[in-house]
C-alpha cells in the first residue's frame, strides 16, 4: 500500500550550463536562461510504501512532516536553487536534477518505517516530474 502527502515550497532557479557558450545556453532553455532567474510554486509528493502497523497507518504522518521539513523544505523554500542547494551544487537546476536531488536528502534523513516509493514534483501546470525509487 502506498501513501502520498504533498508539500509545496517556492524557489527560483535559471537553466544554465558553464559547458556551452551564453548563445548555447539561450538556444538550448530559451526563457529559462534569462539571466536573473525566475521562480516556481513547486508541489512536491512524496509516496511512501508499506504495510499498515498495529495503528492502521503505514506512516506516522507527523514523523513524515518534520522528516521532510528538515531533509528537504527548509533547504528548498525561498531559495535559489542555483546557488543554496548543495545536493545541485555543479548541476542545472532543472527539476529532473531536482528531483534526484530531494531523493538523496530524504534517504539521508531517512528514519520511517515504510520506504520511499516515488518523489513527485509539478514545476507547473503542465510540468510534473516523477522519480521511482528502488526499494533496498
Ligand atoms: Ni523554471
Amino acid at each position: 500500500m502506498t501513501l502520498t502527502r504533498r508539500f509545496r515550497f517556492a524557489a527560483s532557479h535559471r537553466l544554465n550550463t558553464h559547458a556551452l557558450s551564453p548563445e548555447e545556453n539561450a538556444a538550448l532553455y530559451g526563457k529559462c536562461n534569462n539571466p536573473f532567474g525566475h521562480g516556481h510554486d513547486y508541489v512536491l509528493d512524496v509516496t511512501l510504501a508499506g504495510a499498515p502497523d498495529a495503528s492502521g497507518q503505514i506512516v506516522n504522518r507527523e514523523a513524515l512532516d518534520v522528516l521532510v521539513r528538515d531533509a528537504v523544505l527548509q533547504h528548498l523554500d525561498h531559495r535559489n536553487l542555483n546557488c543554496d542547494v548543495a545536493e545541485l551544487r555543479g548541476q542545472v537546476a532543472t527539476t529532473e536534477n531536482l528531483a534526484t536531488a530531494i531523493e538523496a536528502m530524504l534517504l539521508r534523513g531517512w528514519n520511517l518505517p515504510a520506504h520511499l516509493a516515488r518523489v513527485r514534483i509539478s514545476e507547473t501546470e503542465r510540468n510534473t516530474f516523477e522519480l521511482e525509487v528502488n526499494a533496498k
